[in-house]
């Protein structure tokens, strides 16, 4: 880790995206089909689902993903689509499924919750011919479960190595070990990537964010880890320190928790980000660890949700984190304000062609190339880029 003061910054200026790729169906269908169904994608926490039987569902554009905790303690996940004639099958946001088995709403097939193999099809014999009841099972995806969390491809081909194996200096938080005190899916109404672009730069802060600017003032030095782990889709997003009268990052600075064991006193007394591309944003405080995931539902239409974890030994108290979650639902309802005005004027004729980023939101920039790399251009366009 080291310390960049920000008056030192030094770089260029770069053209943002422009403007239809905020609002237009078509980019969006393009980001889809190059980006989500293709990377390693965030599903949620694997305490959401603790026993055989419980389910989430998500949503990616118009697709329903269904994720369940199967026989073998794994969690599955399975297109959320009957194979008979195509009903949805589970309307359900969360839920338990009884007896191992997910039946369809409309004729009843059952499905293995375990490996969505088809288990009953009424009045279809065995015998019946042209039906081969092992060519009708759930169709599935591959999951991965990483530092406590449930991840998933759409594509059986995601190189592995994208999501790294080990967090590199963020290890000593040990995601894995903490849990979920407080959940909560906000309904945004802008673009996804309106979102993302935000969630990595801190020029705003001093505009609309006071609470957070008292905790952590955005003029402070800034650290950046120089050992990050080397994974295209990992971007470090930085960690700003602690003002002087704060001992946490809260509404009021007060320490009502003791710190993660192995952190050093400068972790303490920081917040550090980081992002795993396209959707993930994580929060590292000296005492609990927040994170979100986005879900585009459409082009303007993004449901994020928000995780507060913790050590499960002072979650005992239902309570126990409310600083953490009324500091960071302040902040996150004056993200989702600033970022669906921006949704309103990126559709202006004025911004047709994009505006710029400068020192302070620089990596907007390295997003921008994410995008553009992986849908606007053929091949990857690399701009060079200085500062920090
Ligand atoms: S559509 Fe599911 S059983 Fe018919
Ligand atoms: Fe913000």
């Amino acid at each position: 880790m080291k310390l960049v003061d920000n008056a030192n910054l030094e770089g260029r200026a770069i053209q943002t995206l422009p403007g239809f790729a905020y609002y237009s169906p078509e980019q969006f269908q393009r980001e889809l089909e190059r980006i989500w169904q293709k990377k390693w994608l965030c599903a949620g926490r694997e305490e959401e689902l603790p026993r055989v039987g419980d389910f989430f569902t998500r949503q990616i554009g118009e697709e329903s993903l269904l994720f369940v905790r199967g026989e073998d303690h794994q969690v599955h996940g399975f297109y959320n689509t009957c194979r008979h004639r195509g009903s949805r099958l589970i309307v359900a946001a969360e839920g338990h499924l009884r007896q191992g088995a997910i039946t369809c709403p409309y004729h009843s097939w059952q499905y293995c919750v375990t490996d969505g193999r088809l288990l009953s099809a009424p009045h279809f014999p065995d015998q019946l011919e042209g039906f081969d009841r092992t060519r009708y099972p759930l169709m599935s995806f591959p999951t991965r479960s990483w530092q406590g969390f449930i991840w998933f491809s759409l594509d059986d081909q995601a190189p592995y190595e994208a999501l790294p194996d080990e967090l590199g200096y963020y290890e000593k938080y040990h995601l894995a070990d903490l849990t979920s005190g407080h959940r909560l899916t906000y309904e945004v109404n802008a673009n996804w990537k309106l979102i993302m672009e935000n969630s990595i730069e801190c020029y705003h802060c001093t505009t609309i964010h006071p609470q957070l600017s008292r905790a952590t003032p955005p003029q402070n030095p800034w650290w950046w880890n120089d050992s990050a782990p080397a994974s295209p889709d990992f971007m470090d997003v930085g960690g700003m320190t602690l003002a002087a009268n704060f001992e946490r990052a809260s509404l009021t600075g007060e320490a009502r928790r003791p710190r993660f064991a192995d952190l050093t006193d400068d972790d303490a007394r920081a917040v550090y980000y980081f992002s795993l591309l396209p959707h993930t944003l994580f929060g590292l405080a000296a005492d609990y660890v927040f994170c979100f995931t986005l879900w585009p539902i459409h082009v303007e239409k993004t449901l994020v949700r928000a995780y507060w974890l913790a050590d499960p030994a002072v979650l005992t108290d239902e309570h126990a984190l409310d600083d953490a979650f009324a500091f960071w639902d302040i902040t996150n309802k004056q993200d989702w304000a600033a970022i669906e005005l921006t949704q309103l004027g990126v559709k202006s004729r004025a911004f047709r062609d994009g505006g710029v980023v400068g020192l302070e939101d620089h990596l907007v920039g390295r997003f921008v190339d994410y995008i553009r790399a992986h849908t606007l251009n053929d091949s990857a366009e690399s701009s060079s880029r200085g500062g920090r």
